[in-house]
C-alpha cells in the first residue's frame, strides 16, 4: 500500500491516510510531534492506547517515568486483547525504539491484522516549539534532542521493517484520514 497524496485546495496537497478495518495504527514521533492530537481527531477514545494515559492511571502523573515499565506491560496486554478481537487500535506512544515496534508487528501478525504506521518526521524546531508551547506537560530540551536522534534512526529503519502502509507526515502537511 503506497503513501498517497490527494489534491485539496489549489496548490496544496493532503496526505491521505487510509485505515483498513481492523488495523493496528502505530504512531511514531518524538514528544510534541502531534501524535495525541492526530489520534484524538481521527479515532474514538476507546480505540487509543496511550502510555501517558496508562502512566496517569498508575501514578496520577502521566509524566511519571517510574511508571513506564508498568505502563508498557499494560499497553501490551490491551493491544494484544484488542487485536485478538480484531478491533482497530491506535498505539499512542513515541515508538522510537525498534524492539517495541517489533513486538507490535508480532502481535498484529499473529492475528492477521495489518499495521499502519504514521510517522511524524518534522523539523527539529517544530518539535521544540510545540513542546515549549504546550499547556501542562513540557519536556526538557535535552530529552527532545535525544528523541530527535532516535527518530532519525527510526526513519532509516522503518522502510525495511515491513508494514502494510507507511505514512510520513512532514511540516505543513494537511492530513486526510479515510476509514470507510
Ligand atoms: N500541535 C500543533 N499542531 C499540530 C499538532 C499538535 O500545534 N498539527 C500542538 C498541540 O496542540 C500540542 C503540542 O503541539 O500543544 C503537542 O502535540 P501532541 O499531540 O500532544 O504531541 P505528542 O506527539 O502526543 O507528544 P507526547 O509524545 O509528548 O505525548
Ligand atoms: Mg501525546
Amino acid at each position: 500500500m503506497a503513501q498517497g497524496r490527494i489534491p485539496r485546495v489549489e496548490g496544496e496537497q493532503a496526505l491521505l491516510i487510509r485505515i483498513p478495518d481492523p488495523a493496528l495504527v502505530l504512531l511514531i514521533g518524538p514528544t510534541g510531534s502531534g501524535k495525541s492530537t492526530f489520534a484524538a481527531a481521527n479515532f474514538k477514545p476507546l480505540e487509543i492506547v496511550s502510555t501517558d494515559h496508562l502512566r496517569g492511571l498508575l501514578s496520577n502523573d502521566p509524566a511519571d517515568q517510574a511508571a513506564t515499565a508498568d505502563a508498557f506491560r499494560i499497553l501490551n496486554l490491551i493491544v494484544t486483547g484488542r487485536v485478538a478481537r480484531r478491533l482497530t487500535t491506535v498505539i499512542d506512544a513515541t515508538s522510537l525504539l525498534a524492539p517495541n515496534r517489533t513486538r507490535y508487528r508480532r502481535i498484529a501478525a499473529a492475528h492477521g491484522v495489518p499495521v499502519v504506521v504514521v510517522a511524524f518526521d518534522l523539523a527539529a524546531h517544530t518539535y521544540h516549539a510545540r513542546n515549549r508551547g504546550r499547556y501542562g506537560r513540557v519536556v526538557d530540551d535535552d530529552v527532545v534532542e535525544r528523541q530527535i536522534e532516535q527518530m532519525t534512526k527510526a526513519m532509516a529503519a522503518l522502510r525495511s521493517e515491513g508494514y502494510a502502509a507507511l505514512h510520513v507526515v512532514r511540516d505543513g502537511d494537511q492530513i486526510a484520514v479515510d476509514r470507510s
